[in-house]
């Protein structure tokens, strides 16, 4: 059973003892939590360090999120290589080095998810780490990563063909390569973030290859193409597509979208003026019924669909809107 250790909940209990008590008691009942929540705190040494030096632990901690808590360095990484960690999340934690993650993640051969969102130190060693000792990743959060690059990509797609789900926003260094080489060895992603990383055409176009997609994340991709948007309608799976300021974008694209894109639950056509109301047409005939979430604003092209007539094409519209 899992259970989570917060920290501050944790602190408040260890006010009442000494503090060495408080942990003490705890780590007595390693099987009343897996997990270690760190996130957010002021002085996570005291709590990593009682980790560290208790034994009693060590067989049940799994999960560790240290997620913007204050100070977090290499050398508190080390600390965590002797657990058999399957999740990490070093979000926020800028001072750790693309050295000591990727010494860490090569301790941690059952890793299945990790998240290093807005480190601005993480690349290619991280990811050929994780590409080397990490055949079980599925989830990856790179999302601000600055310095990743399309090296550190086509390692990780080679060596982790299990990723489902992908977060490459802001990762403005990247160029096709590194598309094409997920696209190509990461047949199961369901969730791209591709987010202010300004992929090209070829790089979308590919993604269409990707048949488990769910949730693509295009906003500000200006180089989307119609061709590019519409190779997605292999993608029958998708739920989600966001198209924020794919501004190049005009009705044959979005149309080729709707045709193979029956299950579409929301989309986002914000900022887009090349479309017009044959678009909106035409996703009324395709996902009429799926569709609960339309953003239209900024569309100068849709002239005829108010919110009443949203509502009779689409009956489950909970949340739109629209240009007006
Ligand atoms: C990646 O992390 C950021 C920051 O926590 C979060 O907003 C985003 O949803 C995450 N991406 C995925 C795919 O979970
Ligand atoms: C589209 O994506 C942007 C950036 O991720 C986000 O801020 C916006 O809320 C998304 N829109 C929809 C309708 O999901």
């Amino acid at each position: 059973m899992a259970a989570v250790l917060l920290w501050p909940l944790l602190s408040s209990a260890a006010s009442a003892l000494a503090p060495s008590d408080a942990w003490h008691q705890i780590l007595q009942h390693p099987s009343l939590w897996n997990s270690l929540d760190l996130r957010g705190s002021q002085n996570p040494e005291p709590a990593l360090q009682h980790i560290s030096d208790s034994h009693v632990a060590a067989e049940a901690l799994r999960n560790v999120v240290l997620e913007f808590a204050v100070g977090i360095e290499d050398r508190h990484l080390q600390q965590l290589e002797r657990y058999n960690l399957e999740e990490i999340n070093l979000n926020g934690c800028q001072k750790v080095t693309d050295r000591g993650v990727a010494e860490l993640v090569r301790a941690c051969p059952s890793l299945t998810a990790i998240s290093l969102y807005w480190n601005l130190n993480v690349g290619v060693e991280t990811l050929k780490a994780l590409s080397e000792a990490c055949p079980r990743l599925s989830q990856v959060n790179l999302s601000g990563c600055k310095a990743v690059t399309d090296l550190g990509i086509v390692q990780l797609a080679q060596g982790c063909p299990q990723l489902t789900h992908v977060d490459l926003t802001r990762c403005t260094r990247l160029g096709d390569t590194a598309y094409t080489a997920l696209a190509k060895h990461c047949p199961n992603i369901e969730v791209l973030r591709m987010y202010a990383s300004m992929p090209s055409a070829l790089a979308i176009q590919g993604c269409g290859a990707l048949s488990h997609l769910r949730v693509i994340d295009l906003c500000g991709a200006h180089a989307a193409t119609d061709a590019a948007v519409g190779a997605l309608g292999a993608c029958h799976e998708l739920r989600e597509v966001n198209l924020t300021w794919c501004i190049q974008l005009t009705d044959a694209g979005i149309c080729a979208l709707g045709q193979g894109c029956r299950k579409l639950e929301s989309l986002s056509l914000h900022g887009i003026r090349g479309v017009t109301d044959a678009a909106i047409q035409a996703l009324a005939e395709s996902c009429s019924e799926s569709l609960h979430t339309l953003d239209t604003s900024g569309c100068t092209g849709i002239v005829q669909h108010d919110r009443a007539r949203l509502k009779q094409l689409f009956p489950n519209l909970r949340c739109f809107v629209v240009h007006s």
